[in-house]
């Protein structure tokens, strides 16, 4: 790993920052202002989504709910509404919590230092980097997807990325270069850097701002980093979702308090080993795949009618169409009406 002296990282910052007031994304909406909760909502669905995809989530999310007591006292389904197609929902349910620690518990005093913001359900590390660094000036890296590519780059760091240890040495080897006057211009810059010239495939690194001081570049290892060991491909699962329809209502079923899409309304969904021999009418051929992180959904639509359990419901259109629903729910709709429309 490469050790910069003091002059290097005066000359790093320096470079970055007169960049960053160029040609970063000074528009971005989240950039008008430090107000931690409008930094907070951003960097929440900012985790596992692309900025172009939040963006109109997050104007709609702000009109709506402009301030923290707004969010702490909204319904949730009002903010589960909100979150509709941007998945991982534990996302939306944790941010109105935290909304609701600060009005509840704190009285709409907000922790001011990483440490303490990570008190707030959901923040974790790199988050509460995040919002101490915009906000609060607080000279912290905030270590995320983007910090590790660049970095790894730059300073040729050889720990593993996929390894959760590995954010300390990381953490460690950012510290002392993050900028202390303007530490949220700084992480903001790396973001900005990592999702333009320094992206995980075909970085323009011939033109990137920050290309003299980008040792792998320098010594043409750039591809090698970051290291990061093979991940897990998503284990394959198959479902028949159950189309069992009365009165032209439909058999809805709620999901378990617990694991994946929790609480959430969709078709009775059964685990099954292979669509061979299934009973009932199946209704389409091909799959309808869902992905998550993990796992992979392979849906069959199957029609039969059934007694609706505890957890099922019979629910007109009207009904379902009020309720917020997971992706992968909509996709089954969407299939189910393909169906009917084709004769
Ligand atoms: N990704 C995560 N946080 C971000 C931010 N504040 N600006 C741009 N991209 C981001």
């Amino acid at each position: 790993m490469e050790l910069w002296s003091k002059q290097t990282i005066e000359d790093f910052r320096r470079t970055l920052l007169d960049w960053y007031d160029k040609e970063g994304r000074a528009n971005l909406p989240w950039r008008l202002n430090h107000d931690p909760y409008r930094v907070l909502v951003s960097e929440i669905m900012l985790q596992q989504t692309q900025v172009d995809t939040v963006l109109p989530y997050y104007e709609r999310f702000m009109l709506e709910l402009p301030t923290v007591q707004d969010l702490a006292s909204a319904p949730e389904t009002q903010v589960l509404k909100l979150w509709e197609g941007l998945g991982y929902y534990s996302r939306a349910r944790n941010l109105q919590k935290a909304a609701q620690f600060v009005v509840d518990e704190l009285h709409g005093y907000w922790p001011e230092s990483a440490d303490d913001l990570q008190e707030l359900p959901g923040v974790g590390p790199y988050t509460s980097a995040a919002i101490a660094s915009i906000s609060f000036g607080e000279v912290v890296p905030a270590v995320d997807g983007n910090a590790y590519r660049v970095f790894s780059r730059l300073l040729k760091i050889e720990a593993d990325v996929a390894n959760t240890k590995s954010r300390k040495i990381f953490y460690d080897a950012i510290s002392p270069i993050v900028d202390t006057q303007r530490p949220g211009d700084f992480n903001q810059a790396i973001m900005d850097l990592g999702s333009s010239y320094m992206t995980a495939k075909n970085p323009d690194t011939l033109n990137s701002p920050v290309r003299e001081f980008n040792a792998a570049f320098r010594d043409g290892v750039e591809a090698n980093y970051p290291v990061k060991t093979k991940k897990q491909k998503p284990v394959k699962q198959q479902y028949v979702a159950v189309i069992s329809e009365k009165q032209g209502k439909l058999l809805f079923e709620r999901r378990p308090d617990t694991g994946l899409l929790a609480s959430f309304w969709t078709f009775p969904l059964i685990e099954i080993d292979s669509i061979e021999n299934i009973e009932g009418q199946q209704l389409n051929i091909k799959p309808i795949v869902h992905v998550f992180t993990h796992r992979r959904w392979e849906i069959w639509l199957v029609k039969r009618d059934v007694e609706p359990v505890s957890n099922q419901k019979y629910l007109a259109s009207n009904e379902w169409q009020d309720l917020s629903l997971p992706t992968v729910q909509h996709k089954l709709l969407k299939a189910l009406e393909d169906y009917n429309h084709v004769p």
